[in-house]
């Protein structure tokens, strides 16, 4: 078995970031410890921490350090007190997505699994979304989060969506790699009735199918593809979307997962790799042990996943499959027990030293996520 020694750099951030990356954190301790790997730790700020601290969201420091990793574990980000002020010059946000920016993360990955277990979490009907097993790949660094936007002296405001072939095709290879290794299905959803962005996006997909004939290429406008989510998830096994698309469908899909708490992502670039779960930094339950770490600790799974280790992934995803099984949850899921944030996290990571069966190797997800990450 080959030892391997990464570097991984912490932005736990702000809210319940530091809470459920420190989960995570430990969890990737218990796989280094099993394994015999070295993973070194260095936290770093970003977000209204960052702020706070230094003046600015994403300091020099945090980026030189993010370059220099193997991979970013991210936290989350984000606090009220600037969410109300339109006028605000920096927000934490901004360190986020000037990061994706400038580490190249043009493919954001994220699965939806319906775990059995919690199928009446959902409050969606468990026969409509039982079985359901997706990847979103929302592309990152491009269209109208990172378009000119401004003031007109009129003060009409804009904020343009442009795209290149380029920024399309790059990560459609990615999801029709992705979907070659699982159910050979990819969904393109895109607005091409009214956008010419979206126009240019099947284009270039329409261009690259041919390379993957044995993968089924449909179409889905999104304001269809937002229904068909909650009527029929089980249709989907790859979508492919534009940035802003994308983030709106994988809030909306957590619904099927039950608990935005479970959904991990990983963010890919060409020579860098960011990891953190899709949830937001939760303001209110801060400090309260209440966050759920099991998305943080998937998103580590899929770190893990991109460092080449599928059977280290596969121990972190059985264990989060046993404390499902076990019922040791946070309250979200399990309001009888009342088990915090690092009892989970600590169960978690217990899992990883004690279960030896690699129950996951067969599975999807695994299999979807070593090829593409
Ligand atoms: C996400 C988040 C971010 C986004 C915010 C925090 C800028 O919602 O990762 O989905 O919109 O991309
Ligand atoms: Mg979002």
């Amino acid at each position: 078995m080959d030892v391997l020694t990464k570097r991984i750099v912490v932005l736990a951030g702000d809210g319940i970031g530091p809470e459920v990356c420190g989960e995570a954190v430990r969890v990737l301790k218990a796989v280094a410890q099993r394994f015999g790997h070295h993973f070194t730790f260095e936290h770093q700020l970003m977000g209204a921490c960052a702020i706070d601290a230094t003046g600015v969201p994403l300091p020099d420091a945090t980026l030189d350090a993010c370059h220099r990793a193997d991979a970013v574990l991210l936290g989350a980000i984000g606090d009220p007190k600037y969410d109300h002020d339109p006028t605000a010059k920096v927000r934490p946000e901004q360190g986020l997505l000037a990061l994706r920016k400038s580490l190249g993360l043009y493919a954001n990955i994220r699965p939806v699994t319906a775990y059995e277990q919690l199928i009446d979490a959902s409050p969606l009907r468990p026969d409509r979304i039982a079985g359901t097993d997706m990847l979103i790949f929302r592309e990152l660094t491009g269209g109208v989060y990172f378009g000119e936007k401004g003031r007109l002296p009129d003060g009409t405001a804009f904020d343009n969506c442009t795209y290149n072939r380029e920024e399309i095709a790059r990560i459609a290879h990615r999801a029709f790699q992705a979907a070659q290794g699982r159910r050979r299905k990819l969904t393109l959803v895109d607005k091409a009735n009214v956008l010419e962005t979206s126009r240019l996006w099947r284009e270039v997909i329409q261009s690259i199918a041919p390379e993957y004939p044995e993968v089924a290429v449909d179409y889905l406008f999104v304001d269809n593809a937002a229904m068909q989510l909650i009527l029929n998830p089980k249709q989907f096994d790859v979508i492919l979307t534009e940035n802003m698309f994308g983030d709106i469908l994988s809030d909306e899909a957590s619904v099927i997962a039950g608990s935005l708490g479970l959904l991990p992502s990983a963010s890919i670039g060409d020579a860098a790799a960011l990891f953190e779960p899709i949830h937001g930094s939760y303001p209110q339950a801060k400090g309260k042990g209440i966050a759920n770490p099991i998305a943080a600790i998937l998103s580590a799974a899929m770190l893990l996943d991109h460092f080449g280790l599928p059977d280290e992934a596969c121990a972190v995803r059985d264990a989060v499959e046993n404390a499902l099984n076990e019922q040791v949850l946070t309250p979200e899921l399990n309001p009888t027990t009342r088990y915090t944030t690092e009892q989970v996290g600590s169960f978690i990571a217990y899992g990883v030293l004690d279960l030896k069966d690699c129950k996951f190797h067969q599975s999807n997800i695994r299999v979807g996520m070593s090829t593409i990450i």
